[in-house]
């Protein structure tokens, strides 16, 4: 009798990113903390030459030959993760074995906690097999996949807190250097999740819009490598030769990068009410200089900032939807859960989706 083919199975986090937003393409520094949501992929040996790959969240099963996928184009579907995942690691030499992929995301898509960034490693786990490459090498592949597959010009933060996550953690990454230090959350506190359910169609352009009026006002600094080597006096310096909208972006990416030592510093001394105002201060950036909140983050925001036990609140990730990460007192936390989905729905008539989150490991081996 035949054996049933080997099942393995692969999880890799989401994240949600404490401060530190849209710094990270800038060489910037950015604290994420790993979720325990995140993609997991079974993986079992296939018999012909191909790649099959499914998802639980999307219809329908998926074959592609193993000796296409290095010449292969963006399809345009969510697959376009995984395959540029694998012709990244077909460029590294890796010779991918046939295989049957099926994916499993406990985070929400879209939601912006990086459900992309959990796919790719997740799949550049289940698709290595058991080979190994240094941990660094499958953040960057991740990157290089959504970067020139996908074509979504994204820094390394995601695909980094994926790998590197630590239980208990937040995770302070130099994105010039690209190495980290690993922070203790204070205690007696939750990080707090809260998603608006909507998701802006303008995200991806205004993505790109952004990256471009970085470059913009860096190229006012000839010689400096990024935004990193500019300093809010050199801005001042240079703000009449520089048009208002680079840079009011060049100014939050600036005060955001300072916000993050800060940051560090009051986790340090486990200064909540300085962390909870730099949170706060992060998103007016992000809502007034770098123009990616919208209508329903500001309102969560907003309405996190009257309740009891709340130290600060913000939106998290890129923007335009998705959600808001708020810090707040344990004993605080069902109230604040209670009120903020009353105060939503009756705005906006959507129940916004609360997490309390769990600081976790980065991706590996489950079964
Ligand atoms: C998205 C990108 C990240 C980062 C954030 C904004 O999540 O994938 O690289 O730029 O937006 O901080």
């Amino acid at each position: 009798m035949a054996r049933p083919p080997r099942v393995k199975k692969w999880f890799a986090p989401g994240r949600v990113n404490l401060i530190g937003e849209h710094t990270d393409y800038n060489m910037g520094f950015v604290m994420p903390v790993a979720l325990d949501m995140g993609c997991t992929v079974r993986s079992s040996p296939a018999r012909r030459k191909v790649l099959h790959v499914s998802s639980k969240q999307f219809p329908g099963e998926m074959i592609f030959p193993l000796d296409v996928i290095p010449s292969m184009r963006r399809t345009g579907a969510w697959v376009d993760y995984v395959l540029g995942v694998a012709q990244q690691l077909v460029r590294l030499g890796v010779d991918l074995a046939p295989a049957k992929l099926e994916i499993d995301a406990s985070v929400p898509t879209g939601g912006g906690l990086s459900s992309s960034a959990a796919l790719e490693v997740s799949s550049a786990l289940a698709l290595l097999d058991g080979r190994t490459l240094p941990d660094l090498e499958i953040a960057r592949l991740c990157q290089r996949a959504e970067r020139e597959f996908v074509g979504m010009p994204c820094g390394i933060m995601d695909q980094y807190a994926s790998v590197f996550g630590a239980e208990h953690k937040a995770i302070l990454l130099d994105c010039r250097s690209i190495t980290h230090e690993y922070v203790p959350i204070p205690d007696g506190v939750e990080i707090v999740v809260a998603n608006t359910m909507v998701k802006h169609e303008l995200g991806s352009s205004a993505y790109r819009q952004r990256v471009a009026e970085c470059q913009e006002a860096l190229s006012h600094f000839p010689g400096r490598e990024s935004l990193r080597d500019v300093t809010l006096a050199d801005l001042e310096r240079a703000s009449r030769q520089i048009p208002e909208i680079p840079l009011a972006r060049a100014r939050h990416v600036i005060l955001e990068n300072q916000r993050v030592q800060d940051f560090l510093a009051a986790a340090r001394r486990n200064d909540l009410a300085a962390m909870g105002r730099l949170m706060v201060e992060s998103h007016r950036s992000l809502q007034h200089d770098y123009e990616v909140s919208c209508e329903e983050l500001d309102f969560l925001v907003d309405t996190a900032l009257t309740l009891d036990g709340v130290h600060g609140s913000r939106m998290t990730g890129g923007g335009f939807g998705g959600c808001t990460v708020s810090l707040v007192d344990r004993s605080a936390v069902d109230a604040f859960r209670e009120r903020l989905t009353t105060a939503y729905q009756q705005r906006y008539g959507l129940t916004p989706a609360i997490y309390t989150c769990t600081p976790s490991a980065g991706a590996r081996r489950i079964a």
